[in-house]
């Protein structure tokens, strides 16, 4: 057989975990792929992109597109006008984009026009919310992809309904769980939040980096919240840079119960989460690893791409309500009905996965 060569494109925080396994299991299977990863620089501090290829063990991109910050038009323009060149140039069998940033964006229309198969890990999924960018991408991206990987039932009915065939939806499961199963035992021995001098099991920690929130009038009454919620739990709240910048424009820092803290590496917001009693959070990501952990989480909302997070898991929308806040010390306390994690949740997704691209014909 002869070898194919999968281009795998990369941007933001996510990215880097939903593809690290898929990448690794590639690189196992030298004989049948040639894997080339891209980086488009979407995210570029060290803590937000360097950390991640470092503990994943992802291999150094081949390609770096540097496109940097800008508008959703600049940072979208520049990954497609830097990607061409290279896949004209690589000629890939398949072209694979994860999730739902502008990169994905970006990568996914130039491949469809060079009419390479292109493949969506994380298909699927809608907020049926279009004022949210990521519901843009990723509905253009399902509309011109190949290959629709996806990690839920509910995926597969959007994508049917979409008028995608069965033949092209392939059920795989959750590769970003496939990076929480293998990192486990690693970040379990850090202890970060014993070093942080919080007990692990009591604490509620926060991530809050959406527009909708962050951008807007909403983030000085969330965090009055917090400080509130702070009086009962002690609060750990890693900031994405977009929160830093708001939260030091509005001169809003941080207390010994309500600590801020940078962001963190894929270990040590592992090892956080391991410890947290509970979770406040806007991120996609971390109402699925939650669900998988079987902690409560609490996500600042009004809607979620993920509802099997809600259905089956341990997450409660709570709605774009930063008032609400304050109740989470009160429904930590009375949660802890069924919750289960979700079928093929399990830490073997990235070999499905590349199990059908060596399938393909
Ligand atoms: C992007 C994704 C979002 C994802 C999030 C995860 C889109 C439309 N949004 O949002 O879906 O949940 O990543 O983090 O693609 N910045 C830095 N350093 C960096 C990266 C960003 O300081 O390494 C700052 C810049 O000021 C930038 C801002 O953060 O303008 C926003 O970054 P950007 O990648 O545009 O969007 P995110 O908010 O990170």
């Amino acid at each position: 057989m002869e070898r194919r060569t999968v281009v795998s494109v990369v941007g933001a925080r996510p990215n880097f975990v939903k593809m690290a396994p898929v990448i690794a299991e590639l690189g196992r299977r030298p004989g049948e792929f040639r894997s080339v990863v891209v980086h488009t620089g979407q995210h570029y501090d060290a803590e937000m992109s360097q950390i991640f290829f470092e503990e994943l063990g992802v291999p150094e991109p081949d390609h770096l597109l540097d496109v940097g910050s800008g508008t959703h038009a600049v940072q979208t323009a520049r990954v497609m006008e830097r990607i061409e060149p290279i896949l004209s140039e690589e000629r890939p069998d398949v072209v694979l984009v994860p999730g739902d940033v502008n990169s994905t964006l970006g990568a996914s229309v130039v491949a469809a026009k060079l009419q390479i198969p292109l493949g969506h890990v994380e298909a699927g999924l809608r907020s049926f919310d279009r004022s949210m960018p990521e519901e843009i991408n990723r509905i253009v991206a399902d509309s011109i992809a190949d290959l629709l990987f996806i990690h839920s039932p509910e995926a597969r009915e959007h994508l049917l309904r979409e008028g995608h065939g069965e033949e092209d939806i392939h059920f795989v499961g959750n590769t970003m769980i496939d990076t929480l199963v293998r990192m486990r035992p690693r970040a379990e021995s850090l202890e970060v939040a014993r070093r942080l001098g919080v007990e692990p099991g009591t604490f509620l920690l926060v991530t809050l980096h959406r527009p909708a929130l962050v951008d807007g009038e909403l983030l000085e009454p969330a965090m009055r919240a917090l400080e509130e919620v702070a009086r009962e739990l002690r609060v750990l709240f890693p900031c994405h840079p977009r929160t830093a910048h708001r939260l030091r424009a509005l001169g809003i820092g941080g207390s010994e119960s309500l600590r801020l803290l940078e962001p963190l590496g894929y270990l040590e917001f592992l090892s956080l989460l391991l410890g947290a009693g509970s979770v406040l959070t806007d991120s996609g990501g971390i109402q699925e690893e939650t669900t998988y952990l079987g902690i409560p989480c609490f996500t600042l909302r009004d809607n979620t791409e993920r509802p099997l997070t809600c259905s089956v898991g341990t997450n409660t929308l709570l709605g774009l309500d930063p008032r609400r806040i304050v109740e989470i010390p009160q429904l930590v306390a009375s949660a802890g009905g069924e919750h289960a994690v979700p079928e093929r949740w399990d830490g073997a997704s990235a070999q499905r996965l590349v199990d059908v691209l060596a399938r393909l014909a």
